[in-house]
């Protein structure tokens, strides 16, 4: 019997990659993969790369198929021209000669407007020869295109019989749909687009993306806490003070300002990135690791989130926006849109009552970073009083590094060696990159392989996504009646009122650190 491979960190931990053999195993069916929107920045920076990178890995079953849709007519040797130099932008992996003729190889293009049923007759005999060709006529379709479009392709799709609403069990071939985020502009939207979606498809059929889901660090969040037995008995608000939830990132709106002007900071990643990554720190134990236990559970502790009160959004919501977004291409002279939200949202269960969350999200910041801090409570004083009053003595601070030097690190104080009981802060860490010595691979291959594979547990359902709009409605609602955006300056920590929050309630950001 061949055995699993192992693993040796420079931190002397060794191990069997059992995640390797999954994969193996659960490699997907050969599949024809359809991307509406496959000219547009997403399809180049991120799909493609994913899908090149999967292939590299040997994690696609052959023939996998990849036919891009979009409006601008091309052959599909100029598509293939088209994403090549983005590959070697942005794919983790070289792209060597021979990689890339086998990649291209797999690329077929339609080009014609969504709106046009010849698009979707062009695209019915593409499809038709990848079933002759050895996919056997499962296919995912991913809308990348703007939600405006995504009832329109739908419909076609339907008419042209290229989809059928049909329960989709795992493992099964049939036709899945990859839906892109922002999943509607507030709670009516996206209720009227979930309705949308529901009358052409199941739910099982449905993929609600939102990336952050399929980075590891973010799938470890729950390893960590139901792995262990020594994290998840302090894990409630008899140990925990408050969470910190931190979404920082150095660049700008890169050019999408008429997308950014509808979107805005808080739809953009708070209403989606954050409030997923907040519902995986604090809901409880699923069952198992299957779809609907773990979704059962997210769903349940946003619903326990207090709702916020026109009161709350005025004294525990901020917004910025950075210097220069009002000059970017696309964007109004006088625009009011945040490129920067600071947040505090509390949860109303036994496990959290009292412990505040607070999430911020902002461009052009110091710092790129994306973190979860869990700070533990102050130790009674008795002892200590001296370094208490020194400020010496903070209390542990837990830190979930998602990205970049992705890793774990525990704050603690230890006594400084010498003579005199002085104690000092000390930090443990682990980072993914010395423990496992791999790389890490993007969020959108695992995304990608998972729905090929039928299995949605790093997709948002459909309640998850409402709770999350009825969640931050109130903030969009206030701040697009009353104008007041803060301006920030580029390169710093955000507007100083989200500092004002945090210290109204005797605590403090983390600081962001000029790289
Ligand atoms: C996307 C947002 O969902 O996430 C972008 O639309 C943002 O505005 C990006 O830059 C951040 O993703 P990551 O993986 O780089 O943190």
């Amino acid at each position: 019997m061949t055995q699993p491979p192992r693993y040796e960190s420079s931190q002397g931990v060794t191990g069997e990659i059992l995640e390797e053999v999954a994969t193996k195993r659960r490699r997907p069916e050969p599949t024809a993969i359809v991307i509406f929107g496959a000219t547009g920045d997403l399809g180049g920076r991120k799909l493609a790369p994913a899908l090149f990178n999967l292939m590299l890995d040997g994690a696609l079953t052959e023939p996998t198929v990849i036919i891009g849709v979009s409006r601008t007519p091309l052959a599909v040797e100029q598509f293939a021209e088209h994403l090549r130099p983005r590959l070697a932008e942005f794919s983790r992996q070289p792209v060597e000669p021979a990689a890339w003729d086998k990649f291209a190889s797999s690329l077929d293009y339609v080009g014609g407007d969504f709106a046009n049923d010849a698009t979707y007759v062009a695209l019915k005999v593409r499809l038709e020869a990848a079933k002759a060709a050895g996919t056997r006529g499962n296919r995912v379709f991913y809308l990348a295109t703007p939600p405006s479009v995504f009832a329109v392709i739908l419909e076609k799709l339907q008419k042209h019989g290229l989809i059928e609403r049909a329960v989709q069990k795992r493992g099964v071939l049939g036709c899945r749909v990859i839906v892109e985020k922002p999943f509607g502009r507030d709670l009516a939207s996206a209720r009227a687009l979930n309705e949308m979606i529901g009358n052409y498809l199941h739910e099982t059929q449905i993929y609600r993306i939102d990336h952050y889901l399929g980075k590891e660090t973010v799938q470890n969040i729950l390893v960590l806490r139901f792995g262990n037995s020594i994290f998840e008995p302090l894990w409630n608000r008899n140990h925990i003070s408050h969470v910190e939830i931190t979404a920082a990132e150095t660049i700008g709106i890169e050019g999408r300002g008429t997308f950014y002007e509808q979107t805005g900071v808080v739809r953009d990643i708070i209403q989606n990135h954050l409030l997923q990554v907040m519902s995986l720190v604090t809901m409880e134990v699923p069952a198992s690791f299957s779809a609907d236990d773990i979704r059962d559970e997210k769903s349940q502790v946003l619903r326990s989130v207090r709702n916020l009160s026109l009161n709350d959004v005025a004294n525990y919501a901020v917004r910025g926006q950075y210097r220069g977004y009002r000059d970017e291409h696309g964007v109004a002279p006088e625009s009011e849109t945040a490129t920067y939200a600071a947040l505090r949202l509390m949860i109303d269960s036994w496990r959290w009552h009292g412990v505040p969350f607070y999430l911020r999200a902002g461009k052009k910041l110091a710092e790129r970073l994306t973190e979860v801090q869990i700070h533990f409570k102050s130790v009674p004083l008795v002892l200590f009083k001296d370094e208490a009053a020194g400020n010496v003595l903070q209390p542990a601070v837990l830190t979930l590094r998602i990205q970049p030097s992705e890793g774990i690190s525990l704050r603690f104080v230890a006594k400084v060696p010498g003579e005199s009981i002085n104690v000092g802060n000390v930090h443990m860490t682990m980072t993914y990159a010395d423990a496992f010595k791999r790389p890490i691979s993007e969020a959108y291959e695992r995304l990608l392989l998972d729905c090929m594979r039928g299995d949605a547990t790093l997709f948002n359902r459909r309640d998850s996504v409402d709770r999350a709009w009825e969640l931050i409605q109130p903030i969009l609602q206030v701040w697009e009646a009353t104008p007041g955006v803060t301006i920030y300056e580029p390169g710093g920590c955000g507007p100083a009122d989200a500092d004002t929050m945090m210290t109204r309630d005797g605590c403090s950001w983390r600081t962001l650190v000029a790289e």
